[in-house]
């Protein structure tokens, strides 16, 4: 099978070899959706769906394959080469020396020396588990069911810049698919600028008060597509989650504001405004401020209702 795909690939042009690699199918879709999956169509169909142009995610990715494999007990010779070559390509096409090309040259000099068989059994492999328990089970549970989404914020005081970046620097700490970690996070705290990208969002309301606005995105071109279209959301909103426990830690509060109603308008003006490049996809947005009150804690669903056990 691997074969046959392999010779229609070749044969045929990329862009007819993609659409017909999607299987696609004829259907009725609505306006706002079909401006959803047009870029997704539009990268699929005419770009490798594999790679396009996101050395970086793409480099994590290939490392975190090579990675995974170093890491199997079952671990010998002759597995990944073509994955480990083009983990090296990747790591050639990255010119700048970023942690992400030190580690992954270091996951390949691993996979080398497996090749050569001077990897022995105990080099990278039986690594300690680490858990300091810091934060105990209850403590989390508290700090979890207390943090509230909070719209009312101070109005002549912001977060300080280090705030921010001390927020958004968790956001590569969560799970994300393929080690990728595709999230984008543009902000700004110029007062105007927030000001004119906060009113495109049609869930802004009842808020007040001064804060940053935070556009979380994902970076798609590592994706591979069309069936990891959504892949990219995950990432962004696992990475994110992160960031609002860290903004509830340092006393903070936050409000996410939804972008899938977003219209074409609002679309094409919070990119130019933060200068959003195509290929990443707006996830949702966030404001972040210094509280000026609390919340109510809203109304939870019942356990039955959503844990359940077959
Ligand atoms: C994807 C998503 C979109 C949201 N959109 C908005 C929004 O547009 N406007 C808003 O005021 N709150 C928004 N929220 C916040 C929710 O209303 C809030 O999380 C929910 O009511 C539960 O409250 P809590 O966060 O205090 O537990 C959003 C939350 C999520 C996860």
């Amino acid at each position: 099978m691997k074969i046959f795909k392999n010779i229609v690939k070749k044969i045929l042009p990329a862009s007819m070899y993609n659409l017909i690699r999607m299987k696609p199918r004829l259907m009725i879709v609505s306006a706002s959706l079909k401006r959803k999956i047009s870029y997704i169509n539009k990268a699929a169909w005419q770009q490798d769906p594999d790679y396009r142009g996101d050395n970086s995610g793409a480099l994590r990715k290939y490392g975190h394959m090579v990675d995974k494999g170093l890491q199997t007990f079952e671990r010998e010779p002759g597995h990944s080469i073509v994955i480990a070559l083009r983990l090296h390509e990747l790591i050639n096409l990255n010119k700048n020396n970023c942690e992400s090309v030190a580690w992954a040259k270091e996951i390949l000099s691993l996979h080398r020396d497996l090749q050569e068989g001077s990897l022995d059994s105990n080099s990278y492999s039986e690594f300690p588990l680490i858990n300091s328990k810091a934060i105990g089970s209850e403590q989390l549970l508290t700090f979890l069911k207390e943090r509230r989404t909070l719209r009312h914020f101070h109005h002549s005081m912001a977060p300080s810049i280090e705030d921010i970046y001390k927020i958004l620097e968790t956001t590569v700490w969560a799970p994300s698919s393929c080690n990728r970690q595709t999230i984008v996070n543009f902000f700004t705290m110029n007062d105007a600028l927030v000001a004119e990208c906060t009113k495109q969002n049609k869930g802004a309301t009842a808020i007040s008060g001064k804060h940053a606005f935070i556009s979380v995105c994902y970076d798609t071109r590592s994706y591979h597509l069309p069936q990891e279209s959504l892949t990219g959301m995950i990432d962004a909103t696992l990475g994110f989650q992160n960031a609002l426990l860290m903004v509830h830690s340092l006393g903070l509060g936050a409000c996410v504001l939804n972008w899938s109603h977003s219209d074409v308008q609002e679309n094409l003006r919070l990119r130019s405004l933060l200068d959003i490049p195509e290929y990443c996809e707006i996830a949702f947005n966030v404001i972040v401020g210094i509280p000026n009150g609390g919340a109510p804690t809203p109304g939870k669903k019942n356990k039955v209702e959503y844990i359940i056990e077959r």
